[in-house]
């Protein structure tokens, strides 16, 4: 190895290894060695998840699956076919919808596309910290303006920080963690001054008042990002689609992934879903139902506060300190995400609306975390 090429090496490395990655934290399983428990035993209310989705019937979805598919040949059909069946379902024609594995693999390969070093990319705080390390690994400048104290858009604001350099405007609506949809003329404000992408992600649309879907055609520069991860109770599958005008989803499609970037069985998988709809609604349904309850009940406890949801989660905003409430819940085996101060709110957490009986077990223990002498 000549000097030259490790010299290269080594500062090539010292690069790569300050690059910002992803920290999920801890998982359900270490969680569970850690209390002694089973993993079954643990409260999983940290991730978005819709448990309302029947596992059995999904189950058997799968099943069916694994009879009828060839997994020894390429996926050549697959996505098309998924193409077709959400063109039934969100009444877009094919030519305006990407595949891809999920959104967070939409959202890398969006920015790699637009975002070059120097270029700057522009959000509101707090919101979904991915598009953040996405654009940072591109050598791209990240910057964000906060949210209004109602949680909703700061339009003017941001309309004034748009210059020549901004290539890039990420809005999350409904908004992880905040859990509020924005104001559609103030997205609709906002996409119709940028110049440049604006990426509008729905992933919690399904769970939502309204999308911007249906009105693709009046936003040359939007992609929308939808997920199956949440409403369709996917996560583990890895599947999402991007809604852009024909042009952009053309580029998204073609330029960026490898030959059958997503895997056929979880192509199918998604088909399958989209034939059996009603599994999700139903489901979507009765989140809505307990979402309202859960509401209700933490704010009935004092030191607490939930704020009304447009998604499949809650912010709630605690008298005691986050990191002493994290922890408490942690130790009677519930997992919250844990996010701080979110404006003038100081103890924040985001926790999704779980089956009626986790939430009742989340609901008496913060109640006993407040009872308690810090
Ligand atoms: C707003 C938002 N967008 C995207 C994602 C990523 O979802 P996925 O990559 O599973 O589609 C999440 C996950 O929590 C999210 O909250």
């Amino acid at each position: 190895m000549s000097e030259s090429y490790k010299k290269w090496l080594k500062q090539k490395l010292v690069k790569l290894q300050a690059i910002d990655c992803y920290s999920a934290g801890a998982t359900p399983e270490t969680v569970a060695k850690q209390l002694g428990v089973t993993t079954k035993q643990i409260i999983k209310l940290n991730f978005n998840e819709n448990l309302f989705m029947p596992r059995v019937k999904q189950a058997k979805l799968v099943k069916e699956l694994a009879e009828e598919i060839d997994l020894r040949l390429y996926p050549e059909d697959e996505e098309v076919k998924l193409r077709e069946k959400l063109t039934g379902y969100i009444k877009v024609p094919k030519d305006f919808l990407v595949v891809g594995n999920a959104s967070d693999e939409l959202i890398d390969r969006i920015i790699r596309l637009f975002i070059k070093k120097g270029d700057i990319a522009i959000s509101f705080a707090p919101t979904f910290t991915i598009p953040r390390l996405c654009v940072k690994r591109q050598e791209g400048e990240y910057i964000t303006l906060p949210l209004l104290s109602n949680l909703q858009l700061d339009v003017k604001g941001m309309l004034s920080n748009f210059s020549d350099k901004t290539r890039l405007l990420y809005i999350c609506s409904p908004n992880n963690p905040t859990s509020t949809q924005y104001k559609a003329e103030d997205v609709e404000k906002l996409a119709k001054a940028f110049p440049g992408i604006v990426i509008l992600d729905e992933a919690y649309g399904e769970f939502a008042d309204y999308s911007f879907v249906p009105r693709i055609r009046e936003f040359e520069n939007m992609i929308i990002l939808r997920t199956f991860s949440k409403a369709f109770g996917l996560a583990a599958l890895r599947l999402g689609y991007a809604v852009a005008n024909p042009e952009l989803a053309k580029i998204l499609t073609e330029k960026t992934p490898l030959p059958y970037p997503v895997s056929g069985f979880t192509l199918r998988m998604g088909s399958k879903m989209l034939d059996n709809v009603d599994l999700m609604m139903e489901s979507v349904r009765e989140m809505k139902r307990e979402r309202v309850k859960l509401i209700k009940a933490l704010n009935e406890i004092d030191g607490v506060q939930a704020f009304d949801s447009q998604a499949n989660f809650l912010l709630v905003n605690t008298q005691k300190p986050c990191d002493e409430v994290n922890e408490k819940l942690l130790g009677k085996g519930i997992m919250v995400k844990k996010w701080g101060k979110i404006l003038q709110y100081e103890n924040c957490f985001r926790v999704t609306v779980g089956l009626p009986e986790m939430n009742a077990k989340l609901i008496e223990a913060l109640k006993e975390i407040q009872e308690e002498e810090t």
